[in-house]
């Protein structure tokens, strides 16, 4: 199979690290057929997809479920197994039966898991820190935010930036540091997801300077929006955690820049346009699609010089390869050759428009956001899963599952004399 490249960039596959494919479970928001398929058009050759379906991807039975709705999938896949409370005694087998990485939900979002106390987290980290696999988290204290939520609610705000004033930096800042203090005395390798504040950055980075294995992302939405937009967009810009002021962007920036942030992940989290467009914040659906409006998003900011293109490709490829234990190659072990590969074209000009998507849930606040640069074919371990812009509807089924081929180095020794300097150095902004 050949195309004419000439003109363009070859890159490798985006590795998107944060998913949500619902199926099984809330398949009218989208299916692995219809997400995949996003994910081929968007220049995306491996998802890590999240636990939140239903059911959650606690147990063996749940997970065999989600390999079975994945043989659907265009394109390659690790699985989150869920890190909960209730299923400390399944994640073992959770393992064993072939996830790629766990997560744990240390604050309510959608699906409404419960976030387990502090004391389970620990057990959780203890137990997968003895087989390397990375712990993501979704860091937001969920004790904070109810608190807030309901006086915002009785306070009768019926205005999109409740939902902002609901979550606080504070909110995400205690959980980072919580889930690395944690990680620091497990030797558990964690990830932190949806960066969205720059007060986040400062545990980071005294995380990362300590030497914990923490890596952390943020997502085109942080980057690009900010609470501006809530006027116009309304509920449909309502995600956890918020999209914040001009000043968490700005830091943002400077942290992509500065490394402290790794990868650019989507966090596609597609909703019906019902759960979308709500006239009450609090009943809208949180999260919105994601996986096939990343390139060409972040390529119209490497086109404006906000970033390089050798930045984006390590932000989106070779980071979360290297933190998902893909790195450097995908071997013999699944069929075809090694080539993830997209050609993108950085003279296409174009707007996203939210009725070309692949996704069920395509509303997205990006609709009609224009662009400059886009992908124009997408490789999977040597076959076409997007050729000319169009899918190949005949590599459904294509994707496998990355576990096959993981290489997780021995977990990290822990450190309990730094924990404890780090405990009782740390101090708030
Ligand atoms: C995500 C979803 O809908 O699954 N929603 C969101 O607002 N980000 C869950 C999550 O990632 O928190
Ligand atoms: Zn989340
Ligand atoms: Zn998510």
């Amino acid at each position: 199979e050949t195309v004419d490249a000439s003109g363009k960039y070859v890159l490798p596959g985006a590795i998107d690290a944060h998913v949500h494919f619902r199926e099984p479970g809330y398949v009218h928001k989208e299916t692995w057929e219809t997400g995949s398929a996003s994910a081929a058009m968007g220049g995306v050759t491996t998802v890590f997809e999240m636990p939140n379906t239903n059911p959650p991807t606690g147990t063996p039975e749940a997970l065999a479920l989600k390999l079975k709705a994945a043989e659907a999938s265009y394109v390659d896949f690790g699985i989150y197994g869920l890190l909960g409370e209730d299923n400390l005694d399944q994640l073992e087998a959770l393992i064993e039966g072939g996830v790629a990485a766990f997560k744990c939900f240390m604050g309510n979002t959608f699906g409404n898991l419960p976030s387990p106390p502090t004391g389970a987290i620990l057990e959780g980290f203890e137990i997968v820190a003895k087989h390397g696999y990375r712990i993501a988290l979704h860091a937001e204290n969920a004790s904070i935010m109810a608190r807030r939520q309901t006086k915002l609610r009785e306070a009768g705000r019926n205005d999109p930036l409740a939902h902002l004033h609901a979550r606080p930096p504070v909110v995400a800042v205690e959980a980072v540091a919580r889930a690395a203090i944690l990680a620091e005395w497990t030797g558990a390798r964690i990830h932190v997801l949806h960066v969205s504040s720059g007060d986040e950055l400062r545990p980071l980075r005294e995380a990362k300077a300590r030497g914990v294995d923490i890596t952390a992302e943020t997502c085109p939405h942080y980057l690009l929006l900010d609470e501006t937009a809530y006027t116009d967009k309304k509920s449909l810009i309502r995600v956890n955690p918020p999209v914040r002021e001009k000043t968490h962007q700005n830091q943002l920036w400077a942290a992509v820049q500065d490394r402290t942030i790794d990868m650019i992940a989507t966090d596609h989290a597609p909703h019906s346009h019902e759960e979308k467009h709500r006239d009450e914040i609090w009943v809208a659906d949180c999260g919105f699609t994601g996986v096939e409006t990343q390139m060409p998003l972040m390529l119209s900011q490497v086109r404006e010089g906000r970033l390089s293109l050798t930045d984006y490709v390590r932000m989106t490829s070779l980071a979360p390869a290297k933190a998902f234990g893909l790195y450097p190659r995908k071997g013999a072990l699944l069929p075809g050759s090694d080539a993830d590969l997209v050609v993108i074209d950085m003279e296409h000009e174009a707007s996203i428009d939210s009725g070309l998507l692949q996704s069920k849930g395509a509303s997205t606040p990006f609709h009609a956001h224009p662009i400059k640069g886009a992908p124009i074919h997408t490789m999977v371990r040597g076959r076409f899963v997007m050729r000319d812009q169009a899918l190949v509807t005949e590599a459904k089924g294509h994707g496998k599952n990355v576990r096959r081929i993981q290489q997780m180095p021995a977990p990290a020794p822990r450190n309990v004399e730094t924990t404890t300097q780090a405990i009782l150095a740390y101090r708030p902004g």
